[in-house]
């Protein structure tokens, strides 16, 4: 990417695990369009993850901080401010768990408690960033916030189980939010709906490779890979995109406005 579109811009860029996470791919990406950014995850994600790595490669502080913690989110947005030396334009959450996904647990057998636990994670852990930001005003006017979705939050899955409900939670929150962000701060907040992607957080849905393939052959562009994904959210912090808000982005070669391809009648016929 040739063009410094985020040159002066400053972010804090949430999930980046390993190098397939699409948070990762992110990072790499607006660093490279100009912008300087602050890199966090769950403490226990820092330990186990490459993380390190990646804050060596973008010259970029990484502060610990668990999504679902309020004490946490609120450190977390005074040391980066400290360390921009002001305020911030964009926020990228890119975080996703559900214990009864990684357990195995079938939809219709679901531990509610794991279930809470997942949705404070993936979804109202996104009202919790927002409302810390809010408060501490600590966004500048026209700043992007972006979290990431899927599809399962409009249509059935079966085996994305209670992410579903995750999805489509975290969906309003952006609008609901994104409402009062734009009328008092000039914010936008938004959704990217993205293709299934193989990442740590995806390899956990069942019969995710036959998934990838179906996606391939409905979707008339092919899938969106991570690093597509990366440059689209780059566009989206960028002054290019100021009066887009409240959306629910589909970023995903086209599958969401498929009935059937001609290579699945194909494949079946
Ligand atoms: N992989 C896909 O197929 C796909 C498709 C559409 C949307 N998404 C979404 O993209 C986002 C990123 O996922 P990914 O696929 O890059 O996988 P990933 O596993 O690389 O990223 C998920 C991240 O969430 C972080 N996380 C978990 N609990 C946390 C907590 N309490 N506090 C802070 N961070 C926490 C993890 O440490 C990890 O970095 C998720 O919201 C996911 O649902 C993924």
């Amino acid at each position: 990417m040739s063009h410094k579109i985020l040159n002066g811009k400053k972010g804090i860029i949430f999930g980046a695990l390993d190098h397939n996470s699409i948070a990762w791919k992110t990072a790499e990406a607006v660093v490279e369009a100009g912008a300087k950014i602050v890199l966090t995850n769950a403490p226990i994600a820092l330990r186990m993850g490459s993380i390190n790595e990646l804050a060596e490669k973008t010259n970029s502080p990484l502060i610990p901080a668990d999504a679902t913690s309020i004490e946490d989110l609120e450190s977390l947005i005074i040391k980066s401010t400290e360390y921009f030396g002001g305020k911030i334009d964009f926020v990228l959450h890119s975080i996703g768990m559900s214990i009864n996904v990684r357990k195995g647990k079938h939809y219709t057998d679901l531990n509610h408690s794991w279930m809470t636990k997942g949705w404070d994670i993936s979804a109202v852990s996104f009202h919790k960033l927002m409302q810390v930001l809010f408060k501490n005003n600590a966004m500048n006017e026209w700043g992007s916030i972006i979290a990431l979705t899927y599809i399962a939050a409009q249509r059935t899955f079966p085996n994305y189980n209670d992410m579903a409900d995750n999805k489509a939670y975290l969906e309003s929150i952006a609008r609901s939010f994104g409402y009062f962000f734009g009328k008092e701060k000039n914010v936008r907040v938004n959704t990217i709906s993205q293709s299934p992607t193989l990442t740590k957080a995806g390899e956990g849905v069942k019969g995710l490779q036959s998934f990838l393939k179906y996606a391939e052959k409905t979707s008339p562009l092919g899938n969106a890979t991570a690093e597509d994904c990366a440059k689209y959210t780059v566009m989206m912090f960028s002054d290019y995109s100021k009066k887009v808000t409240l959306q629910n982005l589909f970023h995903d070669g086209g599958f969401s406005n498929v009935g059937v391809s001609q290579e699945i009648i194909d494949s079946l016929e």
